[in-house]
């Protein structure tokens, strides 16, 4: 896949280059996930992919890759949800509206949407996966008459740990997206379904597969077992995308810190097409 030589390694420098831009919204989600709303100053848009990430920096602390959460279709503005594990990410939530912070990119390959276009879609999340898959969702209904079926399956080990809960409200009462969603645990008060992920396939009609694109976002163990239920309805590894989350340092190729075998997973991903991941087995272990 991606070779790097000298004289790239230098355009791509200028990627080193964090834009600023401004915190104008802040809402914490969860105990651990926060949402943040960014602009650039003078409102340039991102101009991202849905899929694609942007290395955020703190002044003094360091810069951490995260995937961009909301569409290109709202270009006022764009939305970073974040999950608190470490330095970065734990000053990252102490930021108030009207911080600034550093951006570089929008980086790597996200969703071709241009060959997602005409065909039925089916996206499949779980747990923080739901944040990239969070910009296609949002592309999809925002150009809903460019696409047909649109199903959508999200889970989540605990009702606690639901991302987006206005968003879930929109998505379930809409028209425009079979959407169903269910919790590994329930609690006492949850009233909906439960049980993995892939328990949410018997929801769907037959899926076409010549027609049907599908998007399976989240941890290794969810994804073994969704692409399976996916590859049993006859649908090709082609018509498969995964998102690939390797440590990343530069996030434009010039590291190392994310290649395995050839592939440098912030250039040539983080979205890959199943047929090309199954190639790599380290990268699905
Ligand atoms: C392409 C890409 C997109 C991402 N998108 C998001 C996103 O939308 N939201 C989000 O919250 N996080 C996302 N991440 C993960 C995020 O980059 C890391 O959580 C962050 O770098 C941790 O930085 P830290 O300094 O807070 O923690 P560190 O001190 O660096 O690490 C704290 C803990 O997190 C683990 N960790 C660090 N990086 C990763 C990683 N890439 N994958 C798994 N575990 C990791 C470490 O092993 C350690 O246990 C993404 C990562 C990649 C590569
Ligand atoms: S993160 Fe540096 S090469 Fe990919």
């Amino acid at each position: 896949m991606t070779t790097v030589d000298s004289s790239e390694r230098e355009a791509r420098a200028d990627l080193y280059v964090p834009m600023s831009a401004q915190v104008v919204d802040v809402q914490q989600m969860t105990d651990l996930e926060v949402l943040l709303r960014a602009a650039f100053d003078g409102g340039r848009p991102l101009d991202h992919c849905p899929g694609q990430f942007v290395q955020v920096s703190v002044l003094g602390v360091g810069e951490c890759p995260i995937s961009v959460c909301s569409s290109p279709t709202r270009p006022d503005y764009f939305e970073l949800c974040v999950r608190r594990v470490g330095e970065v990410t734990a000053h990252i939530h102490r930021l108030e509206k009207g911080s600034v912070i550093g951006i570089r990119g929008p980086l790597g390959r996200g969703f071709d949407v241009a060959e997602l276009h005409g065909k039925d879609i089916l996206i499949v999340a779980g747990g923080l996966g739901i944040a990239p898959a969070r910009s296609l969702i949002q592309y999809v209904l925002d150009e809903r008459q460019q696409f047909g079926a649109f199903h959508l399956l999200y889970g989540v080990r605990s009702p606690a740990e639901l991302l987006y809960r206005d968003d879930l409200t929109l998505w379930r009462e809409s028209p425009d997206v079979n959407f169903h969603v269910t919790v590994d645990r329930p609690d006492e008060q949850w009233r909906g379904r439960s049980g993995v992920v892939t328990t949410l396939f018997r929801e769907l009609p037959q899926l076409d597969p010549t027609e049907t694109m599908v998007a399976i976002i989240g941890p290794p163990l969810m994804f073994k077992f969704a692409v399976l239920e996916v590859l049993a309805r006859r649908i090709p590894q082609n018509s498969i995308y995964c998102s690939l989350e390797r440590r990343m340092k530069c996030g434009v190729g010039i590291c190392g810190h994310c290649q395995v075998n050839n592939v440098y997973a912030c250039l040539d991903g983080p979205v890959f097409k199943y047929g090309q991941l199954k190639a790599l087995r380290e990268a699905l272990e």
